[in-house]
Protein backbone atom coordinates (compact mmCIF):
# COMPACT_ATOMS: atom_id res chain seq x y z
CA UNK A 1 0.00 0.00 0.00
CA UNK A 2 0.80 3.74 -0.52
CA UNK A 3 1.79 3.76 3.39
CA UNK A 4 3.73 1.04 3.42
CA UNK A 5 6.22 1.50 0.91
CA UNK A 6 8.61 -1.29 1.57
CA UNK A 7 6.71 -4.96 1.19
CA UNK A 8 7.21 -6.73 5.09
CA UNK A 9 8.75 -10.22 3.49
CA UNK A 10 10.26 -13.00 5.52
CA UNK A 11 14.58 -12.72 5.20
CA UNK A 12 14.50 -15.56 3.32
CA UNK A 13 12.16 -14.33 0.61
CA UNK A 14 13.82 -11.36 0.35
CA UNK A 15 17.18 -13.17 -0.06
CA UNK A 16 15.97 -14.43 -2.97
CA UNK A 17 15.17 -10.78 -4.84
CA UNK A 18 18.31 -9.97 -3.33
CA UNK A 19 19.51 -12.56 -5.67
CA UNK A 20 18.16 -10.81 -9.18
CA UNK A 21 19.60 -7.10 -8.13
CA UNK A 22 22.94 -5.55 -9.75
CA UNK A 23 25.56 -5.02 -6.55
CA UNK A 24 24.78 -1.62 -6.93
CA UNK A 25 20.94 -1.86 -6.06
CA UNK A 26 21.88 -4.09 -3.63
CA UNK A 27 24.29 -1.28 -1.55
CA UNK A 28 20.94 0.84 -1.91
CA UNK A 29 18.94 -1.51 -0.37
CA UNK A 30 21.54 -2.10 2.28
CA UNK A 31 20.24 2.23 3.39
CA UNK A 32 16.99 1.22 3.64
CA UNK A 33 16.91 -0.13 7.11
CA UNK A 34 18.44 -2.02 9.52
CA UNK A 35 17.53 -5.87 8.67
CA UNK A 36 17.89 -4.66 5.10
CA UNK A 37 21.40 -3.60 5.84
CA UNK A 38 22.16 -7.36 7.58
CA UNK A 39 20.87 -9.00 4.63
CA UNK A 40 22.33 -6.98 2.28
CA UNK A 41 25.36 -8.51 3.67
CA UNK A 42 24.72 -12.15 3.27
CA UNK A 43 28.01 -13.79 2.03
CA UNK A 44 26.25 -15.67 -0.61
CA UNK A 45 25.23 -12.41 -2.20
CA UNK A 46 28.99 -11.22 -2.88
CA UNK A 47 30.88 -14.28 -3.85
CA UNK A 48 32.55 -12.76 -6.89
CA UNK A 49 33.22 -9.33 -6.99
CA UNK A 50 34.15 -6.99 -9.95
CA UNK A 51 35.28 -3.42 -8.71
CA UNK A 52 36.76 -2.38 -11.82
CA UNK A 53 33.41 -3.31 -13.88
CA UNK A 54 31.08 -2.15 -11.44
CA UNK A 55 32.66 1.09 -11.28
CA UNK A 56 32.10 1.49 -15.00
CA UNK A 57 28.12 0.86 -14.65
CA UNK A 58 29.01 -3.22 -15.54
CA UNK A 59 27.32 -5.35 -13.65
CA UNK A 60 29.38 -8.77 -13.61
CA UNK A 61 28.30 -11.68 -11.77
CA UNK A 62 28.92 -15.04 -11.39
CA UNK A 63 32.38 -16.92 -11.61
CA UNK A 64 34.81 -15.57 -13.71
CA UNK A 65 34.80 -18.62 -15.83
CA UNK A 66 31.31 -17.65 -16.93
CA UNK A 67 32.61 -13.91 -18.26
CA UNK A 68 33.76 -13.31 -21.38
CA UNK A 69 37.28 -14.55 -21.26
CA UNK A 70 39.86 -12.01 -22.39
CA UNK A 71 38.34 -8.15 -22.53
CA UNK A 72 38.58 -7.05 -25.46
CA UNK A 73 40.96 -4.74 -27.70
CA UNK A 74 38.59 -1.88 -27.08
CA UNK A 75 37.99 -2.28 -23.45
CA UNK A 76 41.84 -2.46 -22.55
CA UNK A 77 42.66 0.32 -24.59
CA UNK A 78 39.97 2.78 -22.98
CA UNK A 79 41.88 1.95 -19.35
CA UNK A 80 44.93 2.63 -20.78
CA UNK A 81 43.59 6.01 -21.83
CA UNK A 82 42.24 6.41 -18.67
CA UNK A 83 45.10 5.88 -16.77
CA UNK A 84 47.50 8.25 -19.06
CA UNK A 85 44.78 11.06 -18.58
CA UNK A 86 44.62 10.56 -14.19
CA UNK A 87 48.35 10.20 -14.31
CA UNK A 88 48.61 13.74 -15.48
CA UNK A 89 45.94 14.98 -13.94
CA UNK A 90 46.98 13.94 -10.40
CA UNK A 91 50.66 15.24 -11.74
CA UNK A 92 48.57 18.82 -11.90
CA UNK A 93 46.48 17.90 -9.22
CA UNK A 94 47.69 21.20 -7.39
CA UNK A 95 46.09 23.43 -9.97
CA UNK A 96 43.17 21.63 -11.42
CA UNK A 97 41.24 19.95 -8.71
CA UNK A 98 37.82 21.15 -8.65
CA UNK A 99 34.74 19.15 -9.77
CA UNK A 100 34.87 21.13 -12.32
CA UNK A 101 37.76 18.82 -13.81
CA UNK A 102 36.15 15.72 -13.10
CA UNK A 103 32.62 16.48 -14.97
CA UNK A 104 35.27 17.36 -17.97
CA UNK A 105 37.00 14.41 -18.09
CA UNK A 106 35.04 10.96 -17.95
CA UNK A 107 38.32 9.17 -17.72
CA UNK A 108 39.13 10.65 -14.21
CA UNK A 109 35.69 10.19 -13.42
CA UNK A 110 35.70 6.86 -14.25
CA UNK A 111 38.78 5.91 -12.08
CA UNK A 112 37.85 8.74 -9.15
CA UNK A 113 34.33 5.88 -8.92
CA UNK A 114 36.48 2.91 -8.74
CA UNK A 115 38.42 4.27 -6.13
CA UNK A 116 35.13 4.82 -4.37
CA UNK A 117 33.95 1.45 -4.63
CA UNK A 118 37.15 -0.08 -4.11
CA UNK A 119 37.30 1.48 -0.97
CA UNK A 120 33.80 1.02 -0.22
CA UNK A 121 34.16 -2.97 -0.66
CA UNK A 122 37.24 -2.88 1.82
CA UNK A 123 35.64 -0.79 4.20
CA UNK A 124 31.92 -1.80 4.37
CA UNK A 125 31.27 -5.04 2.93
CA UNK A 126 34.71 -7.36 3.09
CA UNK A 127 34.45 -7.06 7.03
CA UNK A 128 30.98 -8.92 6.72
CA UNK A 129 31.31 -11.18 3.74
CA UNK A 130 35.41 -11.48 3.02
CA UNK A 131 34.92 -15.33 4.12
CA UNK A 132 32.50 -16.11 1.59
CA UNK A 133 34.09 -14.51 -1.23
CA UNK A 134 35.51 -16.27 -3.69
CA UNK A 135 36.93 -13.94 -6.74
CA UNK A 136 38.42 -10.87 -7.10
CA UNK A 137 38.44 -9.23 -10.45
CA UNK A 138 41.09 -6.11 -10.28
CA UNK A 139 42.17 -6.37 -14.25
CA UNK A 140 43.55 -3.09 -15.73
CA UNK A 141 43.20 -1.87 -12.31
CA UNK A 142 44.37 1.97 -12.06
CA UNK A 143 42.84 3.14 -8.48
CA UNK A 144 44.23 -0.18 -7.31
CA UNK A 145 47.04 0.28 -4.66
CA UNK A 146 49.22 -2.66 -2.86
CA UNK A 147 47.93 -1.58 0.29
CA UNK A 148 44.15 -1.84 -0.92
CA UNK A 149 45.29 -5.87 -2.19
CA UNK A 150 46.71 -6.24 1.14
CA UNK A 151 43.90 -5.47 2.83
CA UNK A 152 41.66 -7.50 0.33
CA UNK A 153 43.72 -10.67 0.99
CA UNK A 154 43.31 -10.00 4.54
CA UNK A 155 39.44 -9.97 4.90
CA UNK A 156 39.08 -12.84 2.03
CA UNK A 157 41.22 -15.74 3.31
CA UNK A 158 38.79 -18.46 1.22
CA UNK A 159 39.65 -16.91 -2.64
CA UNK A 160 39.90 -19.16 -5.48
CA UNK A 161 40.48 -16.73 -8.22
CA UNK A 162 42.51 -13.31 -7.67
CA UNK A 163 42.89 -11.47 -11.21
CA UNK A 164 45.42 -8.55 -11.14
CA UNK A 165 46.16 -8.01 -14.22
CA UNK A 166 47.99 -5.04 -15.95
CA UNK A 167 47.73 -3.49 -12.07
CA UNK A 168 49.99 -1.23 -10.37
CA UNK A 169 51.09 -3.47 -7.28
CA UNK A 170 54.10 -4.41 -5.90
CA UNK A 171 55.52 -6.96 -3.46
CA UNK A 172 54.15 -5.31 -0.48
CA UNK A 173 51.06 -5.94 -1.67
CA UNK A 174 51.17 -9.95 -0.69
CA UNK A 175 52.79 -8.92 2.87
CA UNK A 176 50.02 -11.09 4.36
CA UNK A 177 50.72 -14.07 2.39
CA UNK A 178 54.11 -14.30 4.42
CA UNK A 179 52.81 -16.95 6.93
CA UNK A 180 52.76 -20.85 6.04
CA UNK A 181 49.36 -22.01 4.65
CA UNK A 182 47.79 -18.06 3.92
CA UNK A 183 46.27 -18.84 0.57
CA UNK A 184 45.46 -22.53 0.39
CA UNK A 185 42.36 -22.38 -1.56
CA UNK A 186 44.13 -20.60 -4.36
CA UNK A 187 43.00 -21.82 -8.01
CA UNK A 188 43.62 -19.10 -10.14
CA UNK A 189 46.69 -16.20 -9.79
CA UNK A 190 46.97 -13.41 -12.89
CA UNK A 191 49.35 -11.08 -12.40
CA UNK A 192 50.11 -10.57 -16.15
CA UNK A 193 51.28 -7.44 -16.62
CA UNK A 194 52.63 -6.22 -13.25
CA UNK A 195 55.86 -5.50 -13.77
CA UNK A 196 57.10 -4.39 -10.05
CA UNK A 197 56.80 -8.18 -8.94
CA UNK A 198 59.56 -10.06 -8.16
CA UNK A 199 60.96 -13.25 -6.75
CA UNK A 200 60.08 -11.87 -3.12
CA UNK A 201 55.83 -12.67 -4.10
CA UNK A 202 56.55 -16.08 -5.57
CA UNK A 203 58.47 -16.89 -2.19
CA UNK A 204 55.47 -15.42 -0.34
CA UNK A 205 53.24 -17.63 -2.33
CA UNK A 206 55.01 -21.10 -2.04
CA UNK A 207 54.88 -20.47 1.23
CA UNK A 208 50.85 -19.43 1.14
CA UNK A 209 49.94 -22.19 -0.54
CA UNK A 210 51.07 -24.71 1.97
CA UNK A 211 52.30 -28.00 2.38
CA UNK A 212 52.46 -30.29 -0.42
CA UNK A 213 51.65 -34.04 -1.00
CA UNK A 214 53.01 -36.26 1.81
CA UNK A 215 56.31 -38.06 0.61
CA UNK A 216 55.84 -41.18 2.57
CA UNK A 217 53.39 -44.12 1.18
CA UNK A 218 50.40 -44.66 3.21
CA UNK A 219 50.12 -40.98 3.97
CA UNK A 220 52.20 -41.71 7.31
CA UNK A 221 54.46 -39.02 8.19
CA UNK A 222 58.55 -40.52 8.88
CA UNK A 223 61.50 -38.89 9.19
CA UNK A 224 62.88 -35.97 10.70
CA UNK A 225 60.81 -34.36 14.12
CA UNK A 226 57.17 -32.77 13.47
CA UNK A 227 56.45 -29.31 14.27
CA UNK A 228 53.58 -29.19 16.47
CA UNK A 229 50.99 -26.61 14.85
CA UNK A 230 47.54 -24.76 15.47
CA UNK A 231 44.62 -24.17 12.65
CA UNK A 232 43.88 -20.92 12.85
CA UNK A 233 40.58 -21.36 11.74
CA UNK A 234 39.87 -24.14 14.02
CA UNK A 235 41.34 -22.71 17.16
CA UNK A 236 38.03 -21.09 18.08
CA UNK A 237 36.49 -24.26 18.34
CA UNK A 238 39.22 -26.20 20.58
CA UNK A 239 38.54 -23.24 22.83
CA UNK A 240 35.37 -24.22 22.96
CA UNK A 241 35.77 -27.72 23.53
CA UNK A 242 38.23 -26.82 25.67
CA UNK A 243 35.55 -24.53 28.00
CA UNK A 244 33.40 -27.94 27.66
CA UNK A 245 36.17 -29.57 29.62
CA UNK A 246 35.92 -27.67 32.14
CA UNK A 247 32.29 -28.39 33.41
CA UNK A 248 31.59 -27.11 36.39
CA UNK A 249 34.08 -23.76 35.69
CA UNK A 250 33.12 -20.36 34.14
CA UNK A 251 35.55 -21.66 31.22
CA UNK A 252 36.45 -17.63 30.88
CA UNK A 253 40.04 -18.77 30.13
CA UNK A 254 41.13 -18.49 26.48
CA UNK A 255 44.33 -21.33 25.63
CA UNK A 256 46.22 -18.41 25.19
CA UNK A 257 46.36 -16.73 28.55
CA UNK A 258 48.53 -18.08 31.27
CA UNK A 259 47.22 -20.70 33.23
CA UNK A 260 48.18 -21.37 37.38
CA UNK A 261 49.98 -23.80 38.84
CA UNK A 262 48.07 -27.41 38.86
CA UNK A 263 46.42 -28.40 42.23
CA UNK A 264 45.17 -31.24 43.49
CA UNK A 265 41.23 -31.38 43.04
CA UNK A 266 41.05 -28.10 41.34
CA UNK A 267 38.87 -26.72 38.43
CA UNK A 268 40.42 -28.10 35.17
CA UNK A 269 41.39 -24.57 33.92
CA UNK A 270 44.06 -24.23 36.90
CA UNK A 271 46.18 -27.24 35.62
CA UNK A 272 48.60 -27.19 33.08
CA UNK A 273 48.05 -26.81 29.86
CA UNK A 274 49.91 -30.46 28.43
CA UNK A 275 47.84 -32.51 31.72
CA UNK A 276 44.64 -30.87 31.48
CA UNK A 277 44.16 -31.47 27.54
CA UNK A 278 45.33 -34.99 28.07
CA UNK A 279 43.05 -35.43 31.24
CA UNK A 280 40.41 -34.14 29.99
CA UNK A 281 40.46 -35.66 26.58
CA UNK A 282 39.76 -39.06 28.18
CA UNK A 283 36.15 -37.74 29.49
CA UNK A 284 35.65 -35.98 26.40
CA UNK A 285 36.54 -39.47 24.49
CA UNK A 286 33.72 -41.24 26.69
CA UNK A 287 31.17 -38.55 26.36
CA UNK A 288 31.65 -37.93 22.37
CA UNK A 289 33.61 -40.70 21.39
CA UNK A 290 36.22 -39.52 19.17
CA UNK A 291 39.38 -37.80 20.84
CA UNK A 292 40.49 -37.32 16.99
CA UNK A 293 37.41 -35.05 16.54
CA UNK A 294 38.08 -33.13 19.43
CA UNK A 295 41.93 -32.40 18.49
CA UNK A 296 40.82 -32.14 15.08
CA UNK A 297 42.36 -28.49 15.01
CA UNK A 298 45.85 -29.69 16.56
CA UNK A 299 48.02 -30.73 13.60
CA UNK A 300 51.74 -31.85 12.63
CA UNK A 301 54.11 -31.01 9.79
CA UNK A 302 56.71 -32.26 9.04
CA UNK A 303 60.11 -29.52 8.69
CA UNK A 304 59.90 -30.28 4.53
CA UNK A 305 56.34 -28.84 4.95
CA UNK A 306 55.38 -32.61 3.12
CA UNK A 307 52.82 -34.10 6.17
CA UNK A 308 49.88 -32.58 7.68
CA UNK A 309 48.59 -35.20 9.89
CA UNK A 310 45.81 -35.40 12.96
CA UNK A 311 47.54 -36.81 15.99
CA UNK A 312 45.60 -38.25 18.69
CA UNK A 313 46.20 -40.41 21.65
CA UNK A 314 45.35 -43.35 19.75
CA UNK A 315 48.80 -44.80 19.44
CA UNK A 316 47.59 -47.93 17.79
CA UNK A 317 45.15 -46.07 15.64
CA UNK A 318 47.85 -43.60 14.88
CA UNK A 319 50.42 -46.63 13.46
CA UNK A 320 47.50 -47.68 10.70
CA UNK A 321 47.98 -46.40 7.55
CA UNK A 322 45.90 -44.05 6.39
CA UNK A 323 44.75 -43.04 2.63
CA UNK A 324 47.06 -40.39 0.91
CA UNK A 325 46.03 -37.21 1.71
CA UNK A 326 45.52 -34.79 -1.02
CA UNK A 327 48.25 -31.87 -1.31
CA UNK A 328 46.68 -28.49 -0.75
CA UNK A 329 48.48 -26.75 -3.20
CA UNK A 330 45.67 -25.97 -5.87
CA UNK A 331 46.89 -23.19 -7.98
CA UNK A 332 45.76 -24.63 -11.57
CA UNK A 333 46.73 -21.36 -13.43
CA UNK A 334 49.31 -18.98 -12.89
CA UNK A 335 50.56 -15.81 -15.22
CA UNK A 336 53.48 -13.89 -14.32
CA UNK A 337 54.06 -12.87 -18.07
CA UNK A 338 55.49 -9.13 -18.13
CA UNK A 339 57.16 -9.68 -14.69
CA UNK A 340 60.33 -9.28 -15.83
CA UNK A 341 62.07 -9.04 -12.75
CA UNK A 342 61.21 -12.71 -12.03
CA UNK A 343 64.21 -15.32 -12.16
CA UNK A 344 64.82 -18.41 -11.58
CA UNK A 345 65.07 -18.57 -7.55
CA UNK A 346 61.45 -17.69 -8.10
CA UNK A 347 61.03 -20.35 -9.86
CA UNK A 348 62.90 -22.62 -7.04
CA UNK A 349 60.81 -21.51 -4.81
CA UNK A 350 57.47 -22.27 -6.86
CA UNK A 351 58.98 -25.86 -6.96
CA UNK A 352 59.87 -26.48 -3.32
CA UNK A 353 57.12 -27.56 -0.89
CA UNK A 354 56.07 -29.96 -2.83
CA UNK A 355 55.99 -27.86 -6.19
CA UNK A 356 52.70 -27.28 -7.73
CA UNK A 357 51.27 -30.71 -8.79
CA UNK A 358 47.78 -29.19 -9.98
CA UNK A 359 49.32 -26.23 -12.37
CA UNK A 360 47.71 -26.72 -16.09
CA UNK A 361 48.67 -23.54 -17.31
CA UNK A 362 51.60 -21.27 -16.66
CA UNK A 363 52.26 -18.59 -18.41
CA UNK A 364 56.02 -17.17 -18.14
CA UNK A 365 56.33 -14.91 -21.32
CA UNK A 366 58.21 -12.11 -21.11
CA UNK A 367 60.28 -13.30 -17.91
CA UNK A 368 64.03 -12.03 -18.98
CA UNK A 369 65.75 -13.39 -16.56
CA UNK A 370 64.81 -17.24 -16.20
CA UNK A 371 66.89 -19.74 -17.68
CA UNK A 372 66.13 -22.98 -19.32
CA UNK A 373 67.55 -24.33 -15.70
CA UNK A 374 65.41 -22.72 -13.69
CA UNK A 375 62.18 -23.53 -16.00
CA UNK A 376 63.53 -27.31 -15.89
CA UNK A 377 63.36 -27.32 -12.23
CA UNK A 378 59.75 -25.99 -11.85
CA UNK A 379 58.64 -28.04 -14.28
CA UNK A 380 59.83 -30.82 -12.87
CA UNK A 381 57.79 -30.29 -9.89
CA UNK A 382 54.65 -29.90 -12.08
CA UNK A 383 52.96 -32.55 -13.16
CA UNK A 384 49.87 -31.57 -14.87
CA UNK A 385 51.37 -29.12 -17.11
CA UNK A 386 49.29 -29.03 -20.30
CA UNK A 387 51.96 -27.99 -22.94
CA UNK A 388 49.00 -26.23 -24.43
CA UNK A 389 48.70 -23.66 -21.80
CA UNK A 390 53.04 -23.28 -21.28
CA UNK A 391 54.21 -20.23 -22.12
CA UNK A 392 57.92 -19.02 -22.06
CA UNK A 393 60.41 -17.07 -24.17
CA UNK A 394 61.08 -18.45 -27.81
CA UNK A 395 64.54 -17.68 -27.09
CA UNK A 396 65.02 -20.36 -24.58
CA UNK A 397 65.32 -24.07 -25.75
CA UNK A 398 63.70 -24.83 -22.66
CA UNK A 399 61.54 -27.74 -21.38
CA UNK A 400 58.99 -29.51 -23.46
CA UNK A 401 60.63 -27.02 -26.51
CA UNK A 402 58.66 -28.65 -29.03
CA UNK A 403 55.24 -28.86 -27.69
CA UNK A 404 54.66 -25.82 -25.56
CA UNK A 405 53.52 -22.85 -26.69
CA UNK A 406 55.93 -20.14 -26.98
CA UNK A 407 55.87 -16.69 -26.01
CA UNK A 408 52.74 -14.62 -25.90
CA UNK A 409 54.18 -11.01 -25.99
CA UNK A 410 55.97 -10.98 -29.49
CA UNK A 411 52.93 -8.82 -30.47
CA UNK A 412 51.88 -7.09 -27.33
CA UNK A 413 53.30 -3.79 -27.02
CA UNK A 414 53.10 -2.90 -23.33
CA UNK A 415 54.63 -5.89 -21.66
CA UNK A 416 58.34 -7.01 -21.58
CA UNK A 417 59.57 -9.27 -24.38
CA UNK A 418 63.10 -9.65 -25.15
CA UNK A 419 62.10 -9.16 -28.97
CA UNK A 420 59.64 -6.32 -28.38
CA UNK A 421 60.93 -3.48 -31.20
CA UNK A 422 62.01 -6.03 -33.45
FE1 LIG B 1 61.70 -13.70 -25.47
FE2 LIG B 1 59.14 -12.85 -25.77
S1 LIG B 1 60.38 -12.85 -23.99
S2 LIG B 1 60.40 -13.91 -27.20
Amino acid sequence: SPEQPVPILPPEVLLKVFRYLSPEDLCHCGQVCTSWSHLAKTGSLWKHLYPVHWARGQHCRGPPEDQEQEPDAEWVQSREDEGRAYQEWDEDADIDESEGALEDSPAIGAIQREKKVLNGIIQNLLPAVGPSVRSIVLAYSVALSSKMVRQILSLCPNLTHLDLTQTDITDSAFDSWACLGACQTLEHLDLSGCAKITDLTLKRLSLALGPGVPQASGGRAHGPAQIWVLDPAQLADIEDEWRCWGGACDGRRGLSEPLAPPTPGACCCKRSRRRGLSANAASYWQQYGSVGGALSGLRTVSPSGGEVDFRTKLAEEAEKPRPRRESCRRLRLLSLSGCFEVTDLGLRALSQRGGLPRLEHLNLSGCLFITECGLQELVTACPSLNDQHFYYCDNINGPHADTASGCQNLQCGFRACCRSGE
